[in-house]
């Protein structure tokens, strides 16, 4: 029976699809972070044995990002890490694809985080280059097409998630137990998750791993100034909100004056991205929010998990104590199967049964 353990000692590995697939530890994708995954950051969740992505996005041109790629290979001690590929609905925006997909094979990047519509191409080029394609969707039918484009896994996010979570406004599991009825490939499930009791149930409901975002944005290793995460670390689950509805590519983010800007200009009849000028772009968020501290100021992605953060602390330890947490809860399930301990969970649960069916 597993027994509670020192949050500052590593988890044992678990082994799922996902943790075979990648070389990894624990069943924890951290996904790509718009301007904060850089290689500290990604470093230290390689180092603590889950995997972590880089977001060539986040740099000033293509050296600044070899850079961090090189840095990073240093940092991670030999873990594997990876690299998120988000595709721009701006065609334009698109063109360093293939250029940062190269850079990442040359630096000994085996694991790429695909976002966006018909990742075929991508899926084709990391594959040439002897690397692994998990594709994130918030859609099951999406997911579905990752697959047939060849995928080696794929991630869905429900509306909790932080940042981008799509439109349909199904939940995590929602989603995820409807794709397990289709899925052949691994799944890694996401949004709202931030304690490790909800990653034994993304398990047990047949998921082989999570993916998880603003629960890190409290890491120490997270460069973002540190007023902003003192801040997070006071909120609780209902900090979080989607703005941009109206775009049809909604936003979810921390509640804050900038939310409230947007929402006058919607009321104006602002629909389009471009309407929203300055407001409705991540630099704004990066320079005053992350640079500064001003955490009024900006669309800060973010989702409902931040009420499980209540501590900047290594990105380490908080792995660990998602682990440990997730271990005791698979233990809880298995217990099921015995006698009904007399006193605990487990006891209220069978008398409740007992009482709806008399
Ligand atoms: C600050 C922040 C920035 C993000 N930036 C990106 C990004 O650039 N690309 C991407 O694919 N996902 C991005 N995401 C989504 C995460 O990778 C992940 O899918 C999501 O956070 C999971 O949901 P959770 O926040 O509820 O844990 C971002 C999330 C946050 C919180």
């Amino acid at each position: 029976m597993f027994r509670h353990q020192d949050a500052t000692r590593a988890a044992p590995p678990l082994r799922t699809r996902i943790t075979e697939l990648l070389g990894i530890d624990h069943p924890i994708l951290a996904g790509g972070l718009m301007w904060l995954s850089d290689a500290r950051y990604v470093a230290a969740l390689a180092r603590a044995g889950a995997m972590a992505f880089i977001t060539p996005r986040s740099f000033d041109g293509p050296d600044a990002y070899r850079a961090a790629l090189r840095d990073c290979s240093r940092m991670a001690g030999g873990r594997p890490f990876g690299v998120n590929i988000t595709q721009s609905r701006r065609a334009a925006e698109n063109a360093m694809v293939p250029a940062w997909i190269d850079m990442a094979l040359e630096h000994g990047v085996r694991c790429f985080e695909t976002v966006g519509p018909s990742p075929g191409r991508l899926i084709e080029r990391i594959h040439a280059g002897g690397a692994k394609a998990i594709h994130k969707s918030a859609f099951v039918e999406h997911a579905l097409k990752a697959e047939h484009a060849g995928a080696d896994a794929v991630a869905l996010v429900g509306a909790e998630a932080g940042g981008h979570p799509g439109t349909n406004e199904l939940s995590a599991f929602v989603c995820g137990a409807l794709a397990l009825q289709r899925l052949t490939v691994p799944l890694a499930l996401g949004g709202g998750i931030g304690d490790g009791r909800q990653i034994a149930a993304a398990l047990a409901l047949g998921a082989d791993a999570v993916v998880m975002g603003t629960r890190f944005l409290v890491s120490e290793e997270i460069w973002a100034h540190e007023n902003y995460k003192r801040h997070l670390v006071r909120q609780p689950a209902e900090a979080s909100t989607l703005a941009m509805r109206a775009s049809g590519n909604p936003w979810r983010v921390l509640d804050n004056a900038t939310v409230r800007d947007i929402e006058r200009l919607e009321q104006q009849g602002a629909r389009q991205y471009a309407e929203f000028g300055a407001l409705a772009t991540g630099r704004l968020g990066r320079d005053y929010c992350y640079r500064q501290g001003d955490w009024n100021t900006g669309l800060l992605s973010m989702g409902p998990a931040i009420g499980f953060a209540d501590a900047i602390e290594p990105a380490a330890s908080i792995v660990t104590r998602l682990m440990t947490q997730a271990m005791q809860a698979a233990s809880r399930l298995a217990s099921m199967s015995g006698p009904v301990p007399a006193h605990g969970a487990g006891a209220v649960f069978a008398s409740r049964t007992r009482e709806t069916t008399a």
